[in-house]
């Protein structure tokens, strides 16, 4: 494999998954496609511009990946539409994206022949209650309850099927959820300490106790990668990093590493249909390929990505005030 491309890529786990790539494995030829929605600027690359082509593009044009998919040997499927809260105010662009790109892109590389891994979320599972002992492992069904995750399920399904069916080359990895750089302000962690900086209070939907269960986004594209150089074929991988915290818990945490009370946040309206627990046993992962995660706290993680934001803040404060507009009008 010397040529990968990587859908996606200029939104925050594939931008990430870029820079990765590109100081881990500089042996790899990189070329970027993302049509740059909200979430995606060519200018998150703009450091490694030199080792990477680009190309502006959306992934469910059919004839566009047929021609990308047959230039490279391996194609690593990050681009979605990726905001639960954006997909029950208008599903439509998460089944363009998420479905139709899919489509294409398998269509493509079954043509083709070539290696496909599809990035996937935990959400597919569905939620656990809070006191359930069980973690998400690959025989959960699915079970998924946003337009977001059930776009997500969608796509994992055609890819198991275009193994089945055509014996296409491919694996898939569920992943929890990430935060580090270039995450987007919509996203719960950005917004909390973007919010922090702007002297705006954090906001908790409802109780504010979902559990979510964190991983640094380079170790989550760490797995991708060996998953992509040594994963079984035909076989799903779930990776997760053991971070299992209540929403309140990392508002308190952000709160206390910006010298902050921990009691300076409010709640607001709950996400309509809000999953509760999402949580991931990565023994698979870990047994048969040997990852393990770089970042051993949660509070470790946490801090790095706080000065990020704190010294990135071009990058993010001409988005905030039409973030916090939006959220204000849904109550949020
Ligand atoms: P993101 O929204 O930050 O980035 C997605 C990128 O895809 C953007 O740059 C966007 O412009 C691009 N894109 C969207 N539709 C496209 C289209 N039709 N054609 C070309 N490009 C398109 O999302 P993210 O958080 O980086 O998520 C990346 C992938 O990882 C998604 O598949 C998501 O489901 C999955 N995932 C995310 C998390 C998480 O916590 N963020 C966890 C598990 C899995
Ligand atoms: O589990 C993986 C998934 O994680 C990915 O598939 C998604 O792409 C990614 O967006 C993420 O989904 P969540 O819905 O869990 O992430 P979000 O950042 O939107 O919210 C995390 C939790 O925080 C959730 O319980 C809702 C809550 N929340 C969110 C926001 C934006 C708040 O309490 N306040 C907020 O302001």
């Amino acid at each position: 494999m010397k040529n990968i491309l990587i859908t996606g890529g200029a939104g925050f786990i594939g931008t990430n998954f870029a820079h990765y790539l590109s100081r881990h494995s500089p042996q790899y030829k990189l070329t970027i496609i993302d049509s740059c929605n909200y979430a995606g600027d060519e200018q998150n690359l703009s450091d490694i511009q030199d080792k990477i082509t680009f190309i502006k593009g959306d992934i469910a044009n059919i004839e566009l990946m047929d021609g990308l998919v047959a230039k490279n040997d391996a194609i690593v499927h990050f681009a979605a539409e990726s905001h639960n809260d954006n997909s029950l105010n208008n599903p439509w662009p998460f089944v363009q994206s998420n479905i139709l790109g899919t489509y294409s892109i398998l269509e493509g590389v079954r043509k083709h022949n070539k290696r496909l891994h599809h990035i996937s979320t935990d959400e597919v599972f569905g939620d656990l209650s809070l006191d359930d002992p069980a973690r998400f492992t690959e025989n959960t069904p699915y079970n998924p309850s946003s337009p977001y995750s059930s776009t997500k399920a969608s796509s994992d399904l055609l890819v198991r099927a275009w193994i089945r069916s055509f014996g296409v080359k491919a694996t898939i990895s569920n992943c929890s959820n990430n935060y580090g750089p270039y995450q987007h302000i919509e996203k719960f962690i950005p917004r909390q300490i973007t919010n922090i900086i702007s002297g705006i209070k954090p906001k908790l939907y409802g109780s504010g106790e979902q559990v979510r269960d964190w991983i640094h986004v380079d170790d989550h594209n760490a797995a991708v990668a060996l998953i992509l150089e040594k994963g079984k074929l035909g076989e799903t991988y779930l990776i997760g990093a053991d971070g299992e915290k209540n929403n309140k818990e990392v508002v308190e945490t952000i709160l206390k590493l910006m010298g902050k009370k921990t009691t300076d946040y409010e709640h607001v309206k709950d996400r309509p249909g809000h999953d509760m627990r999402y949580a991931i046993d990565s023994t698979k992962l870990r047994t048969e390929l040997g990852w393990q995660p770089k970042y051993t706290t949660f509070e470790d993680g946490l801090a790095q990505t706080i000065e990020w934001y704190q010294q990135n803040q071009d990058w993010w404060k001409p988005q905030k005030d039409q973030v916090e507009a939006k959220y204000s009008a849904q109550g949020q």
